[in-house]
C-alpha cells in the first residue's frame, strides 16, 4: 500500500491535534496491512516543544492512548508534506484554506469529523479553558471520526 500521510492540525498543538494522533496511531497499528504516517501541528507557536496538556494526556491515557508529541508549529512545506490536513474547527479550516495556494493543496484540507459516522460536519470544539467533560466530549469525537478516517483509507488501497 502507497503510503499515506495525515495531519491533524488545531490552535495549541497541545489538546485537540495530538489526541487525534495518538488515537490514530493506536488504532493504525492494529493493522498491518496499513502505511500511514500520523503527525500534528498547531497554528500558533506559543506551546512549540511542549508536551500535550496533562488534562488530555491524563484522559487519553485511561482510555489506552499514550500522547507523546512535542507541540510543532504548521509551516506552510506541510502542505506538500502531507495528504490529508485535518483542521479540529472552522477556523483552523478557514486559515488553512485562505493559506493554501494552489487548488492541490486546498483538496487536502478538510474538518477532523469529516470521515466520521456520527459527528461528520462537526467542530471538535476548544477544550483548554473548560472542564473534565470538555476533553471527554474531545476523545468521543476523535474516536468516531479517527475510526472513520481509517475505514477511508482502507478503501484507498484499492485505487
Ligand atoms: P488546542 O487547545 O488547540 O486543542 O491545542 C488550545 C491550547 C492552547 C490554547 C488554545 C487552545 N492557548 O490559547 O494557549
Amino acid at each position: 500500500m502507497k503510503e499515506i500521510k495525515v495531519l491533524f492540525v488545531c490552535l495549541g498543538n497541545i489538546c485537540r491535534s495530538p489526541a487525534a494522533e495518538g488515537i490514530l496511531k493506536h488504532l493504525a497499528k492494529k493493522d498491518p496491512h496499513l502505511n500511514v504516517t500520523i503527525s500534528s501541528r498547531g497554528l500558533g507557536h506559543w506551546h512549540v516543544g511542549s508536551d500535550a496538556d496533562i488534562r488530555i494526556r491524563e484522559a487519553s491515557a485511561a482510555r489506552g492512548y499514550q500522547l507523546t508529541s512535542k507541540a510543532q508549529q504548521f509551516t506552510y512545506a506541510d502542505f506538500d508534506q502531507f495528504d490529508y490536513i485535518l483542521a479540529a474547527d472552522h477556523e483552523i479550516l478557514d486559515h488553512l484554506k485562505r493559506n493554501a495556494r494552489t487548488d492541490e493543496h486546498k483538496s487536502k484540507i478538510y474538518l477532523m469529523t469529516h470521515f466520521s459516522k456520527h459527528y461528520k460536519g462537526q467542530e471538535v470544539p476548544d477544550p483548554y479553558y473548560g472542564g473534565a467533560d470538555g476533553f471527554e466530549h474531545v476523545l468521543d469525537i476523535l474516536e468516531g471520526s479517527c475510526d472513520g478516517l481509517l475505514k477511508h483509507i482502507r478503501t484507498l488501497k484499492h485505487k
